[in-house]
């Protein structure tokens, strides 16, 4: 959950494991004790933002558990589309002929890249039928960077990734460099993007509330005959900020769902 994770990050913690819709498992490796109600409160808060039903939140001491060695070992290699996300401490791992490699390091950015989101983003962009030799692509709400860093290992460019957390960019610039694509990144989001004009190519896998508060200026973003892909969409909320897209001129092409999120491919006709 990523606004459990974003908040977690910033009231210091350790580390952060995303276990889909069963738990997020949040680990302090200091923290002193009369803390731990404001901090237990501050993340209820943060999951009662896009959770169904009421979350629930319990403490563990565990003094010998080292959360951050089980976390990196339930996270292994994925197929996702045409690409194969290889975690950055498993980089000895052999990619399949015909699939395309990504090396992803989260650091303390948005996941490793086998969220729901993400994955029906990468499917969707690899299933597309024309190349993208060439084609200005833009990725809001970058996180690790794994979706530009796909579309640039497909040829798209130039490709620009922004995102609102200084540090996600930090680790999508990293991860940049590990997979050897020309990314540019900075801190920012669709409004900076849109001084330098629409792109035929928009990937937005962002929270449903932020898709719809930005969806005026993340269809500015998309040029006549170009695609958006959108991500990270609450199933049971899908027509709001699909509509709010369509309502700027753009046309819902495809549709997704998976665990409980939806993903999308809008286009604005030429
Ligand atoms: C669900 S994560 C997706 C990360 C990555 N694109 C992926 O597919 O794995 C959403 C990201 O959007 C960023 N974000 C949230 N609101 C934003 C905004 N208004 N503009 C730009 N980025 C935003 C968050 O910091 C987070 O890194």
């Amino acid at each position: 959950m990523e606004h459990v994770a974003t908040m977690a990050w910033a009231l210091g913690a350790s580390g952060v494991w995303d276990r889909g819709t069963e738990a997020t498992v949040v680990w302090f490796t200091d923290m002193d004790i009369e803390d731990q109600p404001q901090t237990g409160a501050a993340l209820v808060n943060a999951a009662s933002t896009v959770a169904l039903d009421t979350p629930t939140f319990r403490w563990t001491q565990e003094e010998q558990r080292d959360w951050q060695a089980e976390w990196k070992a339930s996270i292994g290699p994925l197929d996702a589309g045409g690409f194969h996300l290889v975690p950055s401490w498993l980089d000895d791992v052999t990619t399949p002929d015909g699939m395309i490699r990504i090396i992803q390091d989260p650091g303390q950015a948005f996941g490793s890249g086998h969220h729901a989101t993400t994955v029906m983003c990468m499917e969707l962009l690899s299933e597309r039928a024309e190349p993208l030799t060439g084609v200005a692509t833009v990725d809001v709400g970058c996180g690790t960077g794994v979706l530009a860093i796909g579309a640039a290992l497909l040829g798209a460019a130039p490709v620009t990734a922004v995102d609102i957390d200084a540090e996600a960019v930090d680790v999508a610039r990293e991860n940049c460099v590990a997979n050897g694509v020309d990314v540019r990144t900075f801190t920012g989001s669709a409004a900076e993007l849109l001084t330098d004009g629409p792109v035929p190519l928009v990937l937005a896998n962002l929270v449903t509330d932020t898709l719809i508060q930005l969806a005026d200026d993340l269809a500015a973003l998309v040029a006549p005959g170009g695609t958006i892909i959108v991500s990270g969409i609450a199933s049971h909320r899908a027509d709001e900020p699909l509509d709010a897209l369509e309502a700027h001129g753009l046309v819902r092409v495809s549709q997704r769902n998976r665990d409980g999120w939806t993903a999308a491919q809008l286009e604005r006709r030429p």
